[in-house]
């Protein structure tokens, strides 16, 4: 008998579906669901498939899911038990632990705001934050506080708050191993080694919340602390380095990098975020191409399946420009050529990644090992098809092991989770683990996506490449003109220059005027930075063949031709300390490098094409002191082309000097570029003490000098009412006098032919 009601309970389950079948067309979930307190999306309103996710305001957390979907029997999915309505919750932090000493107050959990403060038992040292305040991720601030005794070869390890750990020998080899109280997710590396170099195998461990996120400004760091050190840019503090990264100082510049990147374009993404996610992709491209590096990049987007959007073997379109224009403009790179968007086959994204690097290592053979591998996995969930990702994650690594063990360092992978539902453990195992550094990062939503990529990269990290600046508007004005210095000089008064190296500024010669004898050169001052910090100069090199008087037997009084001079330092700039950077120069390889043509195979001809095209006017800036000493930047228009430059130029005619002059050739050698006019926009005009500044333009990010700020036709600024009509101002063209500036800075750059 028993036998036989299973049978019919078999059979009446089976008509159900068949049942369900015929209607599908027709389900719909409860349309009434909301959450307490916070707001919610539907992928496809209340019918089948729908994701629904719950959205918390800043501090708070979907309880009990974040999200859910609507199933076939016509619920949302994941039903919450129904005496836990869904609420937005307020993040509390989880209790610290501490060996060896103690802490206050005491709770099980802290609120946002609240602050403990930390104490070690006599005879042990106090080792991370003294006090730590839970933020409103539901995480402690500063790093973990842990109680050492010194009797051990390594230091205590800590313990994460909300956590515990095993092991309590700390000799050379020895491990510990850490777990997470329930709820909380471990993040970092759950078990860790005593090195020699007394410090701990992988990476800290903390224990979050599942909903926990990263602040825009965590991951910006985070990353941009990790990324930059991987290519070796950082400055490194002598000592301060960990013995374990020490390898990371010694990766040249111009080491190939290759980039991967993984974008989730599944359908609880949808087309409006999955075009964000595009844009701040783009975005991170082209900052990453504007350091130093060689990067190629390598672009999957995937739902169901992998589709390649720009592949890192084909020498042609992996460049940063070329990707960005792919993703901007190629079939592959929209959000409707997935035809099956259910899934998100994080696997089978990492295996088209793992296709390419064994591509790779036939295409590069030998120096395949030199290339330094990067991914970045983007995804709004988790993976729900195609096989364990962390296997085809293993495989990467593996085949990178087996290449070469030494090069797992070489490789660096990384993921961002865009949405509460993110998975952290997931991704956790799909991320490196390396000493100190952080790889994984969940984020609340594209927003803080964009956010914390426009923080990533903080140009200021990044050694002594030339022409880089704050970008943001924020900053202060020396952070987002770095070069610019500004002289008092016997004689003249203040001048401006551009640091193009850490030990030479460049200038106008005529600022120079008076500065005859060793005493004046030691009275001239420079204002370096931020903090305008003093320098002082040790020698001047005026253009050899700049002569103020030259033309004085045409009763000229003053000839500007190779109104250039190069001044060396008494102390050269330390440039992490004084927000302090060169601009870049014509014609070296390091420019060469900043608007991304190729090096060797790119000439001075092909800089001059580039930065000064004839084609139409130049956009170029320089900057410009008021009466009132605050700097701005004045937008100009070199005119390049033959007519608009000889309309330009003839305005010098009226200058009071040469009034008499005839024939503006005199004056107005072919080694000026001319700015200014009212037409089609009236455009700023210098005053005294801008000249010396750099006339520049900005290319790719980076900024090239192009001209030194010279002389003007009239003085706008000492005049009252002045009549602007004919004011135009005139810079000595960089292009021309570069023998000299090879001559005196070819042992400190390369200069190309
Ligand atoms: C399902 O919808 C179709 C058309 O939308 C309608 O003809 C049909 O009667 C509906 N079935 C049920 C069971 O509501
Ligand atoms: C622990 O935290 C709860 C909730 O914030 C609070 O009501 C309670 O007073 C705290 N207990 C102590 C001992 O501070
Ligand atoms: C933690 O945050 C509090 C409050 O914002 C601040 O006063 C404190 O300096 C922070 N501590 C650390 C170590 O960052
Ligand atoms: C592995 O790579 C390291 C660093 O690039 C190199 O020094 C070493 O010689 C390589 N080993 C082999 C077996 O190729
Ligand atoms: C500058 O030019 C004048 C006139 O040609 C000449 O007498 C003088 O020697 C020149 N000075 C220098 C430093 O060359
Ligand atoms: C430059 O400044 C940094 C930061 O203050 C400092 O650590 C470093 O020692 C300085 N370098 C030199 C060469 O002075």
């Amino acid at each position: 008998m028993k036998l036989y009601g299973f049978l019919i309970f078999c059979l009446a389950f089976l008509a159900g579906v068949q049942g369900d079948d015929d209607q599908e067309e027709n389900i719909t979930c409860d349309p009434n669901i909301h959450i307490i307190g916070g707001k919610l999306t539907k992928s496809n309103g209340n019918a089948l498939d729908s994701v629904l996710k719950f959205q918390c305001p800043e501090s708070t957390y979907p309880f009990p899911v974040s999200h859910t979907k609507c199933m076939r029997s016509g619920h949302w999915f994941r039903p919450y038990h129904r005496r836990h309505k869904p609420a937005c919750k307020e993040f509390r932090c989880p209790m610290p632990v501490l060996e060896g000493g103690m802490f206050r107050p005491l709770n099980i959990s802290y609120a946002i705001g609240e602050t403990v403060t930390f104490e070690c038992y006599d005879g042990y040292m106090l080792q991370g934050s003294v006090s730590r305040t839970c933020m409103k991720n539901g995480r402690w601030n500063g790093t973990m506080t842990s109680c050492n005794s010194g009797s051990q070869y390594c230091p205590h390890p800590g313990i994460p708050a909300g956590g515990r750990k095993s092991g309590s020998i700390y000799m050379i080899g020895s491990k510990v191993e850490y777990a997470c109280n329930d709820g909380l997710v471990l993040v970092g590396s759950n078990i860790r080694q005593c090195l020699e170099s007394r410090e701990w195998s992988g990476r800290e461990p903390s224990c979050q919340h599942k909903s926990s996120f990263d602040t825009p400004g965590d991951v910006a760091s985070a990353f941009t602390a990790s990324f930059t050190s991987m290519l070796g840019l950082t400055q490194t503090g002598e000592g301060k380095q960990p013995a374990s990264t020490a390898r990371r100082i010694i990766l040249a510049k111009d080491t190939p990098l290759h980039i991967y990147i993984l974008l989730d374009a599944s359908e609880s993404v949808g087309e409006a975020n999955f075009e964000k996610a595009k844009n701040v992709i783009q975005n991170l491209i082209d900052k990453i191409a504007s350091f130093d590096v060689r990067p190629k990049f390598g672009v999957v987007s995937y739902a169901s399946e992998p589709i390649t959007i720009s592949s890192i073997n084909d020498k042609e379109t992996a460049n940063a420009d070329e990707v960005i224009y792919q993703l901007e403009n190629a079939e592959e790179a929209k959000y409707g050529v997935h035809a099956d968007k259910r899934g998100t086959n994080i696997h089978a994204a990492f295996k088209k990644v793992m296709e390419m690097m064994v591509l790779s290592k036939i295409i590069y053979k030998d120096s395949w090992e030199e290339i330094r591998f990067v991914t970045i996995l983007f995804t709004d969930g988790k993976s729900n098809m195609g096989g364990d990702p962390r296997t085809a994650v293993r495989e990467i690594k593996d085949f990178v092991i087996a290449q070469n063990k030494s090069l797992i360092d070489y490789l660096d992978m990384y993921s961002f989770g865009v949405s509460d539902d993110a998975n952290m453990l997931e991704l956790n195992a799909l991320s490196s683990q390396k000493h100190g550094e952080k790889h994984c990062f969940i984020v609340k939503n594209t927003l803080d996506l964009i956010k914390a990529f426009d923080e990533i990269l903080d140009l200021t990290q990044i050694g002594d490449l030339c022409g880089v600046a704050d970008e943001d508007s924020e900053e202060s004005f020396r952070k987002r003109h770095p070069w610019h210095v500004v002289m008092e000089i016997p004689g003249i008064g203040s001048c401006s220059g551009a640091i193009v190296s850490p030990g030479w500024v460049l200038t106008a010669a005529h600022c120079l005027k008076d500065v005859q004898t060793k005493l004046d050169v030691e009275k001239i001052t420079v204002q370096v930075g931020n903090n305008f910090r003093l320098n002082r100069v040790e020698e001047v090199y005026p253009h050899p063949q700049y002569n103020l008087s030259g033309l004085l037997d045409e009763k000229i009084s003053q000839f500007y031709d190779y109104d250039a001079a190069l001044l060396k330092l008494k102390n050269r700039i330390n440039f992490s300390e004084t927000s302090s950077r060169s601009i870049c120069l014509p014609c070296t390889r390091e420019t060469t490098r900043a608007i991304r043509k190729p090096f060797p195979g790119t000439s001075c001809r092909d800089h001059d094409r580039e930065l000064l095209p004839k084609t139409m006017p130049v956009p170029a800036i320089f900057v410009k002191r008021d009466k009132g000493r605050s700097e701005s930047e004045a937008a100009v228009k070199i005119k390049t082309s033959d007519a608009l430059r000889d309309a330009c130029e003839a305005n010098a005619l009226h200058a009071e000097e040469y009034k008499h002059v005839t024939d503006v050739r005199k004056v107005v050698t072919d080694r000026f570029l001319c700015t200014g006019g009212q037409e089609p926009t009236a455009e700023e005009v210098s005053c005294k003490g801008d000249s010396g500044g750099a006339l520049y333009v900005e290319k790719k990010r980076r900024f090239i000098q192009v001209g030194v700020v010279s002389w003007g036709v009239i003085n706008v600024c000492d005049t009252v009412n002045p009549d602007k009509k004919h004011a135009r101002d005139f810079h000595l063209n960089l292009f021309k006098v570069l023998p000299w500036l090879k001559e005196r800075l070819g042992k400190i750059m390369t200069f190309i032919d």
